[in-house]
């Protein structure tokens, strides 16, 4: 199954849609305090770090910014948001930015990382396709290699859910149908059976979560 062909909606493969969130997402209540946290929990030497739907580079570049020794791969399907990446690290010969589905198992050409961040984009996996995936990020991890993963998380109940919305600004029929949301618990549960250790939620606000993880 892949986000351009698969029934289930993935908004994202539109570069329209991209473009609307990289102009409105500084507008998303917090966000701003999960990126500090999730900079506050790097591991103090990075020498690869991996970016899981990097977008815009975003998160990758605020690692880098932080570990500028390190080199990155940010990873993402959508072209119009490489594009914004590869301009943002223009002449950063420490980056690749390779264009690659998440539904789909990942390269083995990407290596191996002492570092696997993700901002805001694996929960636009399916939930099956989410827990693989955690799976796969633990076999490209060294031993001691951090999994760092800013996420948009389920709420427990519908309710819940609305004021998360009214909270940023959203109604219910401007929900993100891309979105295939999963709590905290379960995520957790995941990276765990994955081989993780140290999983945890060491940030959140409403449904958006910082879930950490050690490969021993
Ligand atoms: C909400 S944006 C977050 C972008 C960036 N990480 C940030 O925090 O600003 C979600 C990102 O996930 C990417 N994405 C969604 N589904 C994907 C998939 N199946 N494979 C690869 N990237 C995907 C989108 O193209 C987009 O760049």
């Amino acid at each position: 199954m892949t986000g351009a062909t698969a029934s289930r909606v993935n908004r994202w493969v539109d570069a329209a849609w991209a473009e609307r969130f990289l102009s409105e997402r500084d507008e998303i209540p917090h966000r701003a305090d999960g990126f500090a946290a999730l900079l506050e929990v790097l591991p103090e030497r990075v020498g690869r770090v991996l970016d899981l739907g990097t977008g815009d580079g975003f998160a990758l570049s605020m690692v880098l910014g932080e570990r500028p020794g390190a080199s990155g791969v940010g990873v993402d399907f959508q072209p119009a948001m490489l594009a914004r990446a590869a301009e943002r690290f223009d002449r950063d010969d420490r980056v690749e930015l390779i264009e690659h589905d998440l539904d789909l198992r990942l390269p083995d050409s990407l290596g191996i990382f002492d570092l696997v961040v993700s901002s805001f984009a694996i929960h636009h996996c399916s939930p099956d396709r989410q827990r693989s995936l955690y799976a796969e990020v633990y076999d490209l991890l060294e031993p001691g290699g951090m999994f760092v993963n800013l996420e948009h998380v389920a709420s427990p109940t519908r309710a819940l859910h609305e004021e998360f919305l009214g909270a940023i600004g959203k109604t219910p029929e401007h929900d993100d149908p891309s979105n295939q949301l999963v709590e905290v618990v379960p995520l957790l549960g995941w990276l765990v059976e994955a081989g993780f250790t140290d999983a945890d939620c060491l940030w959140k606000w409403r449904e958006l979560a910082l879930l950490t993880a050690r490969r021993p």
